[in-house]
């Protein structure tokens, strides 16, 4: 296993080597997942801590079951109730964790960098669960390995990424392991939308949906990210279905047998018609979910691998 750090805070910088070998990891957990087994020995006695500064149902949960089914102790810290809201700073309340010496830190913060700078002040292993609009490194590692598994490769895949670029750290995340891996990546969306930096980034710009959409292989949509948007950057969400949202129409211009893809929470009727979402042959959105667990079971086991056994 190649993997070239302690920690995993973001895609940007991995090698194809290093993305592979996470993948395949985690293509051997899909299988155990599916055979009903578990590996409870692996993370024996290591402590897992979520710590989640902003909401999550998919990331925090799927963290907390990859944790447990490796044997590991996870504990999810209430942020809501913590002391974070007497005022403990963020990295006063990472030395208290620390202190307590946690072995496998997973951190979601609505502030870009928050991860990293947790990682330079603790012996635990950080893991970005999402930090504001930088990246989600496992949610384009469970997309990729859903993407493997449909197309069998990633390599010269046409990949639409769609919806609200400029504030997605998924798109971000995926925009690096999809272009280091040899996808071609589009990204698709209002100009508002679209990040400053897009030609920096290496992909292909589509301000009209269906261009974007023709003979893509993966069309992947977005929800917008109001939370973080300042001002009124969409005219209204009914007239960003009517030219952004996905229906079988806008669709029709994929290849036939392109997969659908959202990380979720989805927007029905917003930035995916409902048809679409749950249609049985072309989303896969189910899959990316479970494969979320696969992935995250691969990480903790590539960094648990490097820990200290006497931490
Ligand atoms: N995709 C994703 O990060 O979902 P959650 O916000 O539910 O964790």
């Amino acid at each position: 296993m190649s993997y070239p750090s302690k920690h995993l805070l973001a895609i940007e910088g991995l090698e194809p080597p290093h993305i592979a070998d996470l993948l395949d990891l985690a293509e051997s957990y899909a299988l155990l997942n599916r055979s009903g087994k578990t590996q409870r020995d692996l993370l024996k006695g290591r402590t897992l801590i979520n710590l989640f500064f902003e909401d999550s149902t998919r990331t925090r949960t799927s963290f907390e079951l990859a944790g447990k089914r490796l044997g590991a102790d996870v504990i999810n810290m209430s942020v809501s109730t913590s002391s974070v809201n007497k005022g403990e700073t963020l990295l006063d309340t990472a030395s208290t964790l620390n202190a307590m010496q946690c072995d496998l830190l997973v951190i979601r913060h609505a502030q870009s960098g928050a991860p990293a700078l947790l990682s330079q002040k603790v012996d635990a292993a950080v893991i970005n669960a999402g930090d504001g609009t930088h990246e989600h490194p496992t949610q384009a590692l469970l997309d990729a390995l859903t993407i493997r598994r449909h197309k069998g490769r990633l390599e010269g895949l046409i990949v639409a990424i769609c919806g609200d670029i400029a504030h997605s750290r998924v798109a971000r995340s995926n925009i690096h392991l999809l272009g280091t891996m040899g996808a071609r990546v589009r990204i698709v969306g209002p100009p508002t939308l679209i990040p400053a930096d897009a030609a920096r980034l290496g992909v292909e710009v589509f301000t009209d949906m269906k261009a974007g959409l023709k003979d893509a292989d993966v069309v992947m949509m977005l929800r917008l990210q109001r939370e973080r948007m300042s001002g009124g950057l969409v005219p209204s969400a009914r007239e960003f279905f009517r030219f952004y949202g996905l229906d079988a129409e806008k669709l029709a211009l994929a290849k036939p047998d392109s997969i659908v893809m959202h990380p979720g929470p989805m927007n029905r009727g917003v930035e995916i018609d409902s048809a679409i979402a749950d249609h049985p042959t072309r989303s896969v959105i189910g899959e990316q979910v479970e494969m979320g667990v696969a992935c995250r079971m691969a990480v903790l086991d590539i960094l648990a691998r490097r820990l200290p056994r006497n931490r």
